[in-house]
């Protein structure tokens, strides 16, 4: 329908005579010319030949008319307006078919034509609550009252039409615009936490070159020492058994000493030095402290093997359990008060990956792993294996579990449920690019009070993404 000229009028009427009136003045016929006199000599017009007619319907009963207003809205085809009778035995009076009439089409331009004063009319603008779209025509009316009323009413329709389009038009432009503004919003806030993340990466791979850096200074200033000190240790080992053997030989030339008081000497300094304790403690204390030095060369090349210093960082072929033994070892201290470490390895391949970085991932899996077992002693497995030109490594707990509403999260930077100092919420997040970089998976199930299984997938050779048809 062309909403901007809706002509449509519907009369609800009880008296016939009253339909026949309107439809002469309304709908344009050989009345038409008689009212035009009418408004001619009124207003001091020329007798308007362009009237352009109104389409009327007619209604005899309130209920008529609702069921005409439903069709019409059905076909939509909606009236401009309805004039409405006030009084209409035996059915809704002209207030009652309003209110019907506004709930069906609350757009609907209302002129209740009445001549008698049965209701107050501050009691019926109190009850229809809306009063810019009710007119009140009192009997008798004039011709040209009716037509005016039309015209003005139906234009005022239009308006109003007009009015609500431009506002939806309105409203969508505002809306565009703002769907706008919360798409650059949320372009800004995925650039700020891409830089963030960037920045974060850099921190922590500055961060592990530092660390590195000091481990193999460390390690080159520890290993000099340890190295002398060691071999000392053996020459001592070889000189204290010629220096036990001559006492051996000494004690055993005892019993050809001549002076008695040399002898009582000799036996009080033995006593009082427990020569015998002293023989038997020394190849002890010898072999521990060899013990203890083996045990510091160790940890020197477990951390440079951690944090690869003697290589770049650069994709080589590795062997994943050395990495692993060597992860354990360095935060070996975080461990062993939380949780016992029971490994399954099977019989893997080298990966060609960037080593200290898997390491890397090893460590944040396991904290993770020791932090979710605080409430008993926990148990750690790591498996290993493989199949289809891949690597798995498993790490699971028997700790927490992750909630609902936190798994979707854990891989975010900067999420952790930890409190301040504990975490940073960097170590999946900075995993997960790890693995990603060498185009692997990581997956994580997890049961609440069960525990937390995190897998990662890597494939045996590097496939170098950046390469293109080389
Ligand atoms: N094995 C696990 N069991 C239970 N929850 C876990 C486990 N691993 C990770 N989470 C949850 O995921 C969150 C994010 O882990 P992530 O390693 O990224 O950060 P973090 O451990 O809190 O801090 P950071 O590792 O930087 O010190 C953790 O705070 C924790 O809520
Ligand atoms: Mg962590």
């Amino acid at each position: 329908m062309d909403y901007f000229s809706n002509r449509r009028i519907l009369l609800i009427d009880d008296m016939p005579q009253i339909h026949e009136d309107f439809r002469k003045i309304l709908v344009g016929n050989s009345a038409e010319s008689e009212l035009d006199d009418v408004e001619a000599m009124l207003f001091g017009t020329k007798a308007d030949t362009s009237f352009v007619g109104f389409e009327l319907d007619s209604a005899y009963q309130g209920q008529d008319g609702m069921e005409m207003v439903q069709k019409s809205l059905d076909a939509n085809l909606p009236y401009a307006m309805a004039f409405i009778d006030m009084r209409m035995p035996p059915g809704w009076d002209g207030v009652e078919t309003t209110e019907r009439l506004w709930q069906l089409d609350p757009r609907l331009q209302i002129v209740i034509c009445t001549a008698y004063t049965d209701y107050s009319w501050e009691e019926v603008l109190t009850r229809l609550d809306t009063r810019d779209r009710l007119l009140i025509l009192k009997k008798p009316f004039d011709l040209i009252e009716v037509r005016q009323l039309a015209n003005t009413l139906t234009a005022k329709w239009v308006s109003g039409q007009q009015a609500a389009l431009k506002m939806e038009h309105l409203e969508q432009i505002v809306q565009e615009r703002n769907s706008e503004v919360l798409q650059a919003n949320r372009l800004l806030e995925n650039e700020i936490n891409e830089r963030k993340l960037l920045e974060s990466q850099l921190i922590q791979s500055e961060k592990l070159a530092s660390i590195g850096q000091l481990a193999a200074g460390v390690a080159h200033e520890i290993n000099n020492p340890i190295g002398f000190i060691f071999s000392n240790f053996s020459t001592l080992e070889t000189y204290l058994e010629r220096l036990f053997e001559m006492l051996t030989a000494y004690e055993n030339a005892e019993g050809h000493i001549a002076s008695p008081s040399l002898v009582t000497e000799i036996k009080n300094l033995r006593e009082r030095i427990e020569l015998q304790y002293l023989k038997d403690d020394i190849p002890y204390l010898i072999n521990e402290s060899k013990d203890g030095i083996t045990r510091v060369s160790k940890i020197i090349q477990d951390l440079k093997d951690f944090s690869r210093t003697d290589t770049a960082q650069q994709w080589e072929w590795a062997d994943l359990h050395r990495g692993i033994e060597s992860t354990l070892n360095i935060i070996a201290s975080e461990i062993k008060y939380s949780a016992d470490v029971i490994k399954e390895y099977g019989a893997i391949p080298e990966v060609e990956c960037m080593p200290s970085q898997i390491n890397q991932v090893i460590m944040n899996l396991v904290v993770n792993a020791v932090h979710a077992s605080v409430s008993s002693r926990g148990q750690i497995t790591i498996r290993t294996g493989t199949g289809n030109e891949q690597v798995w490594i498993e790490i699971e707990d028997k700790g927490s579990g992750i909630p609902e509403d936190v798994l979707p999260r854990i891989f975010d930077p900067f999420f952790t449920t930890k409190p301040i100092g504990k975490g940073t919420g960097l170590g999946l997040s900075l995993s997960y690019g790890i693995i990603q970089k060498h185009n692997g998976h990581i997956d994580v199930s997890t049961a609440i009070g069960r525990g937390t299984k995190f897998r990662i997938i890597l494939p045996i050779k590097h496939i170098d993404n950046d390469c293109h048809g080389a």
